[in-house]
């Protein structure tokens, strides 16, 4: 079962006059096999739903379940092995380290988790895919922002999570590289039985979609079906 759910979430930042009500009883649930794709405008707290979603953040209320087991209930232990091995995060910001090499980016996965990530012919054929293949010897700041975005997905793919999170990720891709990634994602759920969720506001990628969801103030609301 690789599956998530949030229940009756709230999210709110600071406090007193400078509260922020990031997210108001919010209820999601994602299973394996299914895209879900969570629109909504800048600010509307879809980068916040994510976090909660990863266990990258603490909800204020509400409880989140990955695999039928809340986030609250695990061992801190338990938390990291789970973020280690079962979710993959394509983050807003790219977050490839600077100082190593496209090939030093997943060789730095190796060493924090020597096993399961994708083998050679498998990490071969996303950077076909994405690519992104003759890039491996350049630094991020010889990378264009696509690339490094291109990059970035196929990071959070290597260790071969079964639940992937992605935020915004095609912000900075061009029409037929938005569709190699809705393509690649749709793949990865139903050809390799993920769960995965991607939060945008980048109407490009609806195709791609099993389950459409809006997220407007906060408030999160499923749309109809699709491809209906
Ligand atoms: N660390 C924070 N402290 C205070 N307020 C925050 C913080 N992070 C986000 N917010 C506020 O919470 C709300 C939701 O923000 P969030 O980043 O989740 O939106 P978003 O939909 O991801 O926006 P974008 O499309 O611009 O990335 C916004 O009003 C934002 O200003
Ligand atoms: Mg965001």
């Amino acid at each position: 079962m690789n599956s998530f759910a949030l229940k009756n979430v709230n999210h709110i930042y600071g406090s007193g006059s400078a509260q922020v009500h990031a997210l108001h009883d919010v209820n999601f649930a994602a299973e394996a096999g299914t895209l879900s794709l969570v629109m909504g405008p800048s600010g509307s707290g879809k980068s916040t739903f994510l976090a909660i979603a990863g266990g990258l953040l603490t909800p204020t209320s509400g409880t989140v379940e990955v695999n039928g087991v809340s986030y609250t209930e695990r061992s801190k232990k338990d938390r990291d092995a789970l973020r280690l091995d079962s979710i993959g995060f394509v983050l807003q910001k790219y977050h490839l380290l600077p100082f190593l090499t496209v090939a030093d980016q997943f060789e730095l996965v190796d060493r924090v988790k020597p096993q399961g990530n994708l083998d050679k012919d498998a990490l071969n054929d996303v950077l076909t895919t994405l690519g992104i293949k003759d890039l491996l010897h350049k630094y991020p700041d010889e990378l264009s922002g696509g690339q490094q975005q291109r990059v970035a997905i196929a990071r959070a793919l290597y260790p071969n999570p079964t639940i992937i999170l992605a935020d915004e990720p095609t912000s900075a891709l061009d029409s037929p590289r938005v569709a190699v990634v809705g393509g690649l994602l749709k793949d990865l759920a139903i050809k390799h039985n993920k769960a995965v969720v991607v939060v945008t506001h980048d109407t490009r990628l609806i195709d791609a979609a099993d389950h459409l969801y809006e997220i407007k103030d906060g408030y999160l609301s499923k749309k109809a079906n699709p491809s209906a």
